[in-house]
């Protein structure tokens, strides 16, 4: 196993690079960098600023904090190199994802790219004190002095944790608050949150297979002008699994969709109160997929209602 915060230049340069991620792409089909600024891609805004975010960007939950040599922290570096290259700028990560935030923190360091970066993380604990002691951590692992949205993971302690994030606004540390959850059961719970307090964005589960957060979780974020992140947007990879070997039927083709990734993102950012899905890959290729969900015409909601019933039929 190596070190994970001290591979050496040398050990980067030898195994890394748009050479190696190139490599991997082609492999797949897809070209990298080439295909990457041609047409309109979809940009949201984050209602309290105007700011505008392309609506895909980048998970970390799953894989990305693992690795066990210098081609796995690669992979992944990749994955962050194909989104600044590609269009995006959007990546989520937490503190609790084993070692994600010290390979975003390197990556984006390595690349030189943290300024196009839109980096949001979380404070993932219980305990106000913990939370500022882990959050300074997370400065430390991801090599930056300001975070552009730093969210309540999981609705875990959230008024101490709003204290100390609108804190971290008011000094200029970080640039949006936010709160994050995935249960159903706490939509509710989410709805308060919002409804209460100034909070920039709110994160939750939105996909084929989840729609919960339709009844009062976005017209909630759509009233109070809070911007939304949709995490889990593939169902953790089950879609993939309900779709494998089925064609994708020819109406889709018409909004642009080519893969079952592209139509399963733009179902999500198909709906008007969505500001930006996040989809998890460790995988450069399954980024630039991704963000192909960014391209041509979304789906109307007449064509939205007959994406869901194509995959309530399988
Ligand atoms: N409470 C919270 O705050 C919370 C909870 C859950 C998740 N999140 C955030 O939301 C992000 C997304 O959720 P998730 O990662 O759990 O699940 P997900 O995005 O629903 O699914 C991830 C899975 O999809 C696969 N995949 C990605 N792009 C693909 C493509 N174009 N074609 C085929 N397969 C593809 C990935 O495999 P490969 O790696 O092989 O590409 C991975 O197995 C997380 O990474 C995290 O940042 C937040």
């Amino acid at each position: 196993m190596v070190d994970k915060t001290n591979l050496t230049r040398k050990e980067f340069l030898k195994y890394s690079g748009a050479a190696a991620g190139v490599g991997i792409l082609a492999s797949h089909g897809i070209s990298s960098f080439a295909n990457a600024q041609s047409g309109e891609m979809l940009h949201r805004p984050i209602h309290s600023s105007g700011e505008m975010v392309p609506a895909v960007g980048l998970g970390t939950a799953l894989e990305f904090g693992t690795f066990n040599n210098v081609e796995e922290f690669n992979v992944r570096k990749g994955a962050v190199e194909a989104l600044l290259n590609n269009g995006g700028t959007v990546i989520d990560t937490s503190p609790t994802y084993r070692d994600a935030e010290i390979v975003v923190g390197r990556a984006l360091d390595e690349l030189g790219v943290r300024d196009k970066c839109f980096l949001a993380t979380k404070i993932s604990i219980r305990g106000k004190q913990e939370g500022i002691d882990q959050n300074n951590q997370t400065f430390t692992d991801l090599r930056t002095d300001k975070i552009d949205l730093l969210q309540v993971h999981n609705l875990r302690d959230t008024d101490a944790h709003l204290e100390t994030i609108n804190a971290l606004k008011d000094e200029g540390k970080v640039r949006y608050v936010g709160i994050t959850h995935f249960r159903e059961n706490l939509n509710n719970e989410a709805v308060k949150v919002i409804e209460n307090n100034k909070i920039d964005y709110i994160q939750c589960q939105y996909n084929m297979l989840d729609r919960t957060i339709e009844d009062a979780v976005l017209p909630a974020a759509r009233d109070n002008g809070v911007a939304v992140m949709i995490n889990v947007p593939f169902a953790r990879g089950r879609l993939f699994g309900a779709t494998a070997g089925k064609e994708i039927p020819e109406w889709a083709k018409d909004f642009g969709v080519d893969t079952w990734g592209k139509f399963f993102l733009k179902f999500i950012i198909g709906h008007p109160d969505v500001t930006v899905a996040i989809p998890g890959t460790i995988h450069d290729y399954h980024v630039i997929d991704n963000l192909g969900a960014l391209r041509g015409r979304l789906p109307t909601q007449v064509e939205r209602s007959r994406m869901v019933q194509f995959i309530e039929d399988i």
